[in-house]
């Protein structure tokens, strides 16, 4: 993202973390407004989805991140951290995704 946009984007974005408090292959769960998200790095890449597990109740941070792929901790589906999509079952919807961009040290999100 370029930063002559960073005045107009930190309107719509929230900073959730510091970009040195998420190492690679990493995951923290932050609470934005009435949303609660999984912030992941992986292979040098920040990702945002949903923090709770399309299929049931279960918080995601609590699962695996190997690679792009996010495994809930309660009955194991599988989903792409770079788009949401459903790997593997037992969950059947995707995780909403939400716009990421780091910057400056920090870590920001669109809601
Ligand atoms: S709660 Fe995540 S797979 Fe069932």
């Amino acid at each position: 993202m370029n930063s002559k946009n960073i005045q107009s984007e930190t309107e719509e974005y929230t900073f959730v973390a510091a970009s040195a408090s998420l190492e690679d292959e990493d995951m923290i769960e932050v609470l934005v407004g009435k949303e609660t998200l999984l912030i992941a790095r992986t292979n040098g890449n920040v990702h945002a989805v949903d923090g709770i597990c399309s299929h049931a109740y279960a918080e995601l941070v609590d699962g695996e991140l190997e690679d792009h792929c996010l495994y809930c901790p309660l009955h194991f589906a599988a989903f792409d951290i770079r788009d949401g999509s459903v790997l593997e079952g037992p969950a059947d919807t995707p995780l909403s995704v939400y716009e990421v961009f780091e910057q400056d040290g920090s870590i920001w999100v669109k809601v």
